[in-house]
């Protein structure tokens, strides 16, 4: 049967305390909506809604994705009047699968194995046994093992609140029946709500199987509250660090690194703790992460050290480049092979080629330097006037001395030899030392001023 994938997403998650719907909370930075969809998105169905309410056009406008048919639920009257929302664009002959925009964790092959299980007279759910079942819908079985029916928490009588087989809130249904039993839901319970979940006992009422897939905790864990949201980011990191070590990546501590897109390494990476990797970084063969680095878009060439606390923001270098402590690499610094950046150092747009060094307190914003150049302690490139950006280039084996002031546009020759302290606004020529500063003075016979002695 082909298949539709609903994903509920309109209720305000108030326990959230936060002003954003809840399906836009981060998870290792992207949006909770975001894990949801790309799980349906793998099980490659004819049709795919989202059904928002609280903060709709918000959640729209954080997806620019056009397989998506947005729904809009305007008052959230219960999960069963959710589904009913997106109804109109299911073809009778689908099956209908349920996600929920707060439960982020569960796999594709996980949803793959619960639409298996459903079929035209047939239905599927995704349940869990839990430690703790306080909140969940619990999972009433027959005596063969087919599911009677779920009971709310706050509908549920005590042997029933005993269960501890729970409801994800997942689940498969056959198109033409749902459609017949969301229209015939009432709201008669302790919530006054029209519950997707009376739509098991109806089947079940018609004498239609209902499978209970059991899936690991971990995976159906909704999301109500930021402790809820901490604890599932520490399961999905933890998961991606299982990934890496599996690949033969080092961690000095797979609870204390944090991923929040992809990160790709060749062999011998080794990753201290703290380290953040942000967006898409690539680190090559024996590359090095130091403590507390944060690595944004980044590109490292194999044998490259990042000593700690350094930000590397859309970054890419060549073989064993050596940046920090505290260097900070914003975007489109690139760098050749060996090239070696140092503390408390910023650079901006700029290439730098083989063997370059800028090794302590700089700023180089819009600079091309050549190979084998150094520049000084303390070298800034001057390269806003105010209004507009400009360009400073830095020939091969050119030194620049310490506390150099380099006034964009200016060119600096190969070779060239910038004196410390000198403030260059003219094309230093090649090969030639250039100073600008003025002359030092010694004073003879010059005395310190004494103290005067305490008048009485
Ligand atoms: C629901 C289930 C419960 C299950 C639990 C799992 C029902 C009646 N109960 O309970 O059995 O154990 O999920 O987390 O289905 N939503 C809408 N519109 C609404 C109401 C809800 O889109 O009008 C969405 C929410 O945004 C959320 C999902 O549906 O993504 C579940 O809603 P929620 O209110 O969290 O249901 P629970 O009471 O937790
Ligand atoms: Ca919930």
């Amino acid at each position: 049967m082909a298949l539709t994938v609903v994903i509920l997403a309109a209720g305000q998650g108030k326990r959230m305390r936060s002003n954003r719907p809840k399906v836009l909370a981060p998870l290792a930075g992207a949006p909770l909506l975001a894990h949801v969809l790309r799980a349906a998105r793998q099980l490659d169905p004819a049709g795919l809604s989202v059904v928002v309410g609280h903060g709709g056009g918000a959640v729209r406008a954080a997806f620019s994705d056009s397989d998506v048919n947005w729904v809009e639920q305007t008052e959230q009257l219960g999960t069963g009047h959710a589904v009913l929302q997106a109804m109109p664009v299911i073809p009778d002959d689908h099956q209908v699968l349920i996600l929920c925009g707060d439960v982020p964790l569960v796999r594709s092959e996980t949803l793959a194995q619960l639409v298996a299980a459903g079929g035209p007279d047939q239905l599927g759910l995704l349940t869990a046994r839990v430690d703790n079942p306080a909140g969940y819908g619990r999972i009433i079985r027959q005596e063969n093992g087919n599911v009677r029916g779920i009971v709310e928490q706050v509908d549920a009588s005590p042997a029933e609140l005993a269960i501890d087989e729970i409801n994800s809130g997942l689940m498969v249904l056959p198109g033409k029946h749902l459609r017949r039993w969301l229209s015939g839901l009432g709201n008669d319970n302790a919530q006054g709500e029209y519950y997707l979940t009376d739509c098991i006992a109806m089947a079940f009422s018609e004498q239609m199987t209902v499978l209970g897939i059991q899936a690991p905790a971990e995976q159906v864990l909704g999301i109500n509250d930021k402790a809820q949201l901490a604890r599932v980011e520490r399961l999905y990191q933890r998961a991606q660090a299982e990934a890496l070590m599996a690949a033969g990546v080092t961690l000095a501590d797979p609870a204390r690194v944090d991923i929040r897109g992809t990160l790709s390494c060749a062999a011998d990476v080794f990753i201290d703790v703290g380290a953040v990797f942000e967006g898409t970084v690539e680190l090559g063969e024996g590359v090095h992460v130091g403590a507390h680095a944060v690595l944004r878009n980044a590109t490292l060439g194999a044998d490259t050290v990042v000593h700690p606390f350094t930000l590397l923001d859309d970054v890419h270098t060549g073989q064993a480049c050596e940046i920090g402590p505290f260097a900070r690499l914003r975007p489109g610094a690139q760098f050749a092979d060996r090239v070696k950046v140092g503390n408390f150092v910023e650079i901006k747009n700029s290439q730098i080629g083989p063997g370059s060094k800028v090794n302590h307190l700089s700023y180089v914003g819009d600079t091309t330097i050549g190979r084998q150049a150094n520049v000084g302690a303390g070298t800034i490139t001057c390269n806003y006037d105010g209004a507009n950006k400009h360009r400073t280039t830095i020939g091969d084996g050119a030194f620049i001395g310490s506390g150099v002031q380099l006034v964009a546009p200016v060119d600096i020759g190969a070779g060239a030899t910038i004196g410390a302290g000198s403030t260059i606004s003219k094309n230093a020529p090649a090969d030639k030392l250039t100073v600008e500063r003025s002359r030092q003075l010694t004073v003879e016979g010059w005395q310190r001023p004494a103290k005067k002695p305490p008048q009485k």
